[in-house]
């Protein structure tokens, strides 16, 4: 296995723009009823979930036994592996995607096959992936993709689940919040559809490692005889509680977040470097030889971007942030950029 190591040290007080995390914070009613409920017995005790499934079943609208409470959406990855794929099974991913679908499937022995994203344009390659789905035993989408920002419509989202019924087939919505699109209304109808969600982007909550999936309740019950008992800690289990109920801070936060996408649109045009339309916080552009200097020189004035040209020619991923946030992202790289 190519080892996957995310730069994980060094972030501390500079920009970060670098893992399309929330770049303010959670909602400091999270904080709030978490200080509510501190006290030092809750650390004694093993985890409960009632409460907290009860709230995310009625916020997602499904009944509680279609949850699956998981360790971040990269839990719900593998739970989902681990329970539906075997050794020498194939695994249909698209690339570049994100990372952790090959890292769970190459662990559970699986055989993966990814399909390229359409090479200049970045289009999801939606005909050679069906033509492959075939004899998938899960198929793993990010909705919107990771690292390119794009999206596909429930019309292809149908296409992909019915091209292979016995493919368990994961929608990784951890961006849904800024795209819109949700495959969350399709899950009555599909027996091997999945759809997961995340408290680590919009919610601001990374840290807490909190995630869920969605699914038919026959499949939650696989799934959660595949998974440890205590995977989400009680303090990340009562924050999403709070989470979900403050829908005005992540209406505020996707609002400031899109309209600092458009700035960071306009600034590159600016710049004149060429850049991809984004339905998620963050924004792949175009620095061509350039990248890995742009990420160099971007990270000594203090702001973290995301060299991606390993695996898209040329290409950097910027968080979108806040529009302070990308004003100073903007006047830092036309320093760099100008400065050539
Ligand atoms: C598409 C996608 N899914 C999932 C994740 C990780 O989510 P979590 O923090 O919930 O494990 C990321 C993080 O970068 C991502 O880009």
């Amino acid at each position: 296995m190519r080892p996957y190591s995310p730069p994980s040290s060094g972030r501390a007080g500079k920009l970060r723009l670098d893992f399309n995390e929330n770049t303010v914070g959670c909602s400091a009613k999270v904080l709030d009823y978490l200080r509510e409920h501190l006290d030092r017995n809750m650390f004694s005790v093993y985890p409960e979930y009632e409460e907290t499934r009860a709230a995310l079943a009625g916020f997602f609208h499904v009944a509680e036994p279609q949850i699956v409470l998981t360790n971040g959406t990269d839990e719900a990855i593998q739970v989902l592996v681990n329970t539906y794929v075997d050794d020498g099974d194939r695994v249909l991913l698209t690339h570049p995607s994100y990372a952790m679908y090959r890292f769970y499937s190459e662990v559970a022995g699986a055989e993966v096959e990814e399909i390229s994203y359409e090479p200049e344009s970045l289009a999801f390659p939606l005909e050679r992936f069906l033509e492959r789905a075939r004899d998938a035993r899960a198929i793993l989408i990010a909705n919107p993709n990771n690292p390119t920002g794009t999206c596909i419509d429930l019309a292809a989202v149908r296409r992909i689940i019915e091209a292979n019924p016995r493919a368990a087939v994961l929608i990784d919505e951890a961006y849904y919040e800024f795209s819109g699109i949700t495959a969350l209304g399709l899950i009555a109808e599909y027996p091997n559809l999945f759809v997961s969600r995340t408290f680590s982007k919009v919610y601001g909550m990374a840290a807490m490692r909190i995630g869920v999936i969605l699914t038919q309740a026959a499949n939650a019950a696989h799934m959660r005889k595949a998974q440890s008992p205590y995977s989400v800690n009680t303090l990340a289990a009562i924050a999403a509680r709070a989470a979900v109920a403050d829908t005005e801070y992540v209406a505020q936060y996707v609002a400031e977040a899109l309209q600092a996408r458009r700035m960071i649109y306009e600034g590159l045009d600016r710049l004149g470097i060429a850049h991809y339309p984004s339905q998620a916080n963050f924004v792949l552009f175009r620095a061509g030889s350039r990248a890995v200097e742009v990420r160099d020189r971007l990270r000594e004035m203090g702001v973290l971007v995301r060299d991606r040209s390993y695996e898209i020619d040329g290409c950097v991923r910027v968080t979108t942030g806040t529009r302070e946030h990308a004003q100073r992202f903007l006047d830092a790289l036309g320093k760099v950029w100008r400065n050539a």
